[in-house]
């Protein structure tokens, strides 16, 4: 059987949740996507301190170990930043390798250099794990929805920001303290700025805008207020307007153009948001033909992260070895004993 060989970009969090579930998921590879697979180089900058994750063997700083080796087909790039990942991405595509990413950072702003690379060179570049962790997302809006005029695309997008208010508001913890906490659990960014100031969520607003509204929005373009001036007593406060605050990421199709934008809002705590607590994160998506949908789940974290990501490798290996009626079609209907149920 044919066996495709993998390279990683980074072993922290998400890598690591990466390299893990590839692990659990090779024996079950071929019925699930018609062939073996093997991770034949993780890049890292401190090979001691990833040494504890993966063996030593698999570990290197040297970028042209990976792109200089053709028999590695399939790069997944969980390293973050704009470079040199934005590089090694697009020397990777512009050598015929498809890519998966879970970095927000670059898509927000590179998305369809990167995308059109990808075209122009017959690879895929697939990156849900850049928006809401481990919900789908990306994929039911470019795929599942393709048929609506979609006019709203709104939600907790972010799950730092919304473990700390959760924090805050349910435990009285200090802000400093729950960025702590979250730092410490894996759901921050390499500068939790990022989090707190909003620019995550607008990244992710941007993407999801750009999917769902099939035009190009930038990280630029969306209006960003974090949660850093938000003070316990603003949270008193809204409590007893029967309110919880959330930092909510908004994108609107209107008349007049696009509409996208990030900042904290009073929700009452009666609506289906206010129940979106610590890292989860929660996506409403309002089209012509579906009416209202909605996507909750965990929005942060090494597994749901690694979740979204290995998920876009299968779909990947499963359209190089089936072709594209092959990515979801060929591993179902195997015949597994089905349990009676009753008498
Ligand atoms: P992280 O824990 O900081 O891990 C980053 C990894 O990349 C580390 O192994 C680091 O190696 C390596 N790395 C960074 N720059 C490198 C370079 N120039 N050369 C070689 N290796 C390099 O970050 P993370 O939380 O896993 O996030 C990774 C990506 O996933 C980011 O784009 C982030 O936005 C995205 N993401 C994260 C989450 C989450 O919940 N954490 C969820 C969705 C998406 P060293 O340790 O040796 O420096
Ligand atoms: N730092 C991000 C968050 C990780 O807290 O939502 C998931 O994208």
């Amino acid at each position: 059987m044919k066996k495709i060989r993998i390279a990683i970009l980074g072993l922290g969090t998400v890598g690591g949740g990466v390299y893990r579930l590839l692990e659990m998921r090779k024996a079950e590879m071929p019925k699930r996507a018609g062939v073996e697979i093997e991770v034949a180089k993780i890049l890292v900058r401190n090979i001691e301190k990833a040494a504890k994750k993966a063996d030593r063997s698999l570990l290197t700083n040297d970028w042209q170990e990976i792109i200089g080796d053709d028999s590695i087909s399939v790069i997944i790039e969980v390293m973050g930043g704009m470079e040199p990942a934005g590089t090694y991405i697009m020397e990777a595509l512009k050598a015929g390798r498809h890519v998966v990413s879970a970095n927000k950072d670059l898509i927000a702003v590179r998305g369809r250099e990167l995308l059109m690379t990808a075209k122009e060179n017959h690879c895929d570049f697939l990156f849900e794990a850049s928006v809401a962790g481990g919900i789908p997302i990306l994929r039911p809006l470019k795929q599942c929805l393709a048929g609506n005029e979609i006019s709203d695309v709104m939600g907790i997008v972010n799950g730092t920001t919304n473990f700390i208010l959760t924090k805050m508001t349910d435990e009285n913890m200090e802000f400093d303290e729950a960025l702590a906490v979250a730092t410490e659990l894996g759901y921050a960014e390499a500068d939790p700025t990022a989090d707190v100031e909003g620019y995550d969520a607008a990244r992710k607003v941007a993407i999801m805008a750009s999917i769902a509204f099939h035009s190009r929005v930038t990280f630029n373009d969306v209006y960003t207020e974090g949660i850093s001036r938000i003070s316990a007593k603003d949270i008193k406060y809204a409590r007893e307007l029967g309110c919880d605050i959330k930092l909510l990421g908004v994108a609107k199709n209107t008349p007049d153009g696009i509409e996208a934008r990030v900042h904290p809002m009073l929700i009452p705590c009666s609506h289906p948001l206010a129940s979106v607590k610590d890292a989860f994160n929660a996506v409403f998506v309002h089209g012509d033909a579906v009416d209202d949908a909605m996507f909750y789940g965990r929005g942060a974290g090494e597994m749901p992260t690694a979740s979204a990501v290995v998920g876009d490798v299968i779909d990947i290996l499963r359209n190089m070895e089936w072709g594209s009626s092959g990515r979801i079609g060929c591993s179902c209907y195997r015949d597994l004993p089905i349990k009676e149920i009753g008498d």
